[in-house]
């Protein structure tokens, strides 16, 4: 056991070491599949107990679940706060802790609710999309080309104006405004130094957050932010604020744009059995654009191959003990579980002898995915962006594939 845990501290260094080179491998699709392959549907790795089996990990996302503050197997460092604890991946949700559920409330009714139909629809809202088709049109658009790596414009521009627009009412036309959006959400480097374990620790983009924060504050959605709401654990302008711009850096833009690439082509996936040889563009190429379902489960297959975020951790509140190659062990309470997402989504024993194989037409994807953290339409913390990311992702796949059939 002991050489087990060594095996897998080194591993959980070499998973710094990929963090540091490649940022979106970080919570490790690659290493947990390692762990699996190695040592069976529990492992033990960088300090975590790994449980991967399907059904597992459907449980943990149904349940309640105490929480400490790491993204996946990746600890986090200088979260937001004001005077408690705002950050919701970190927070509990059990029945004595309601802040959770509540703040997830108030997020929610001010990104999501009054005036968000109206921005998707708006003329600010079209002209993202137009621009969007523009850059795929003049920009070298295979993995690793410009549309993927420019910052302001391409794919992530769209992200960083769009998603501010639509939930924030960010006036994001303003250069000045884009300027200061674009320095915290740009490139890979800005989330590490904002969020990430020990990189974040001297909060050397503490300016760079601020002025996010500032403009987050001053945006059209919380202008009409109403204090001391019970409903929302009287949670202040100034918590959401601070929260959402950690949400917009760590999830909004960085998932779905990693989603959004996956699907369109520009980002290789990962190398299961052939899954590197699947040509995605070509498959989206044979998709009927006209067909919402078609294009949801295209999305949710390639993002159950390749998921944005691959794992979720909760800490034990009782001593429990796991088989670990062949092994009772025990493990005191306070340890941390991993729950790997990415590898319950290949679990042969649920999803067939195909796991592996590209298959956007499977049976049951829609009720079995975990791609939000969710079970199908369960889950008791599922991402509150889920459907904007989504639907998000199947209009890029609409856009793009009629530039794409009109010969560009
Ligand atoms: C936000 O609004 C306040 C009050 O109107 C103003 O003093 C401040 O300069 C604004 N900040 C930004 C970044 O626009
Ligand atoms: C919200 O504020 C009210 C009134 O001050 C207080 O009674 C209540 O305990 C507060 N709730 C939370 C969750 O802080």
């Amino acid at each position: 056991m002991t050489m087990v845990v060594n095996v897998c501290k080194r591993s959980g260094s070499l998973l710094w070491l990929s963090c540091l080179i490649h940022l979106k491998r970080c919570s490790g699709s690659g290493s947990t599949e390692k762990g699996r392959a190695s040592m069976g549907k529990n492992y033990v790795l960088a300090g975590m107990v790994g449980v991967s089996d399907y059904e597992t990990v459907a449980f943990t996302l149904k349940s309640a679940q105490h929480r400490t503050d790491y993204l996946g197997a990746q600890p986090l460092t200088n979260l937001p706060k004001v005077d408690r604890e705002i950050f919701l991946l970190s927070m509990a949700n059990t029945a004595k802790e309601l802040n959770h559920d509540k703040f997830v409330a108030c997020f929610y009714h001010y990104m999501f609710r009054e005036g968000f139909e109206e921005r998707l629809k708006s003329e600010k809202a079209k002209k993202c999309w137009a621009q969007l088709a523009e850059d795929y049109k003049t920009m070298p658009h295979g993995e690793g080309e410009q549309f993927y790596t420019e910052d302001a414009t391409g794919l992530r521009g769209f992200f960083i104006r769009y998603f501010f627009y639509v939930m924030l009412g960010t006036d994001t036309e303003d250069p000045e405004i884009m300027k200061d959006l674009v320095a915290m959400m740009r490139g890979d480097t800005p989330i590490a130094m904002c969020y990430l374990w020990p990189f974040a620790v001297p909060n050397l983009m503490g300016s760079t957050i601020k002025k996010v924060d500032d403009r987050i504050f001053n945006s059209s959605s919380l202008a009409k932010f109403v204090e001391g709401e019970e409903k929302f654990a009287n949670m202040t302008k100034l918590e959401l604020t601070r929260l959402t711009t950690c949400i917009m850096r760590l999830a909004a833009i960085t998932g779905t744009l990693q989603l959004a690439k996956s699907v369109t082509g520009g980002l290789t996936m990962p190398p299961f059995e052939d899954m590197d040889k699947t040509n995605v563009a070509a498959e989206w190429d044979k998709l009927d654009l006209a067909d919402e379902q078609a294009l949801q489960n295209f999305c949710l297959e390639v993002a159950r191959l390749h998921p944005p975020v691959s794992s979720v951790h909760h800490i034990a509140t009782e001593a429990f003990s796991a088989t670990i190659q062949g092994r009772v062990v025990d493990f005191p309470a306070g340890t941390k579980i991993l729950v790997p997402t990415n590898l319950a989504m290949t679990d042969v024993d649920t999803w067939g002898v195909d796991a592996f194989k590209f298959n956007p037409s499977r049976p049951a994807l829609q009720e079995k995915n975990m791609v939000f953290a969710n079970v199908g339409k369960q889950g008791t913390r599922v991402c509150p962006g889920q459907y904007l990311a989504m639907d998000t992702c199947v209009e890029i796949l609409r856009v793009l594939g009629k530039v794409r059939r009109e010969g560009k």
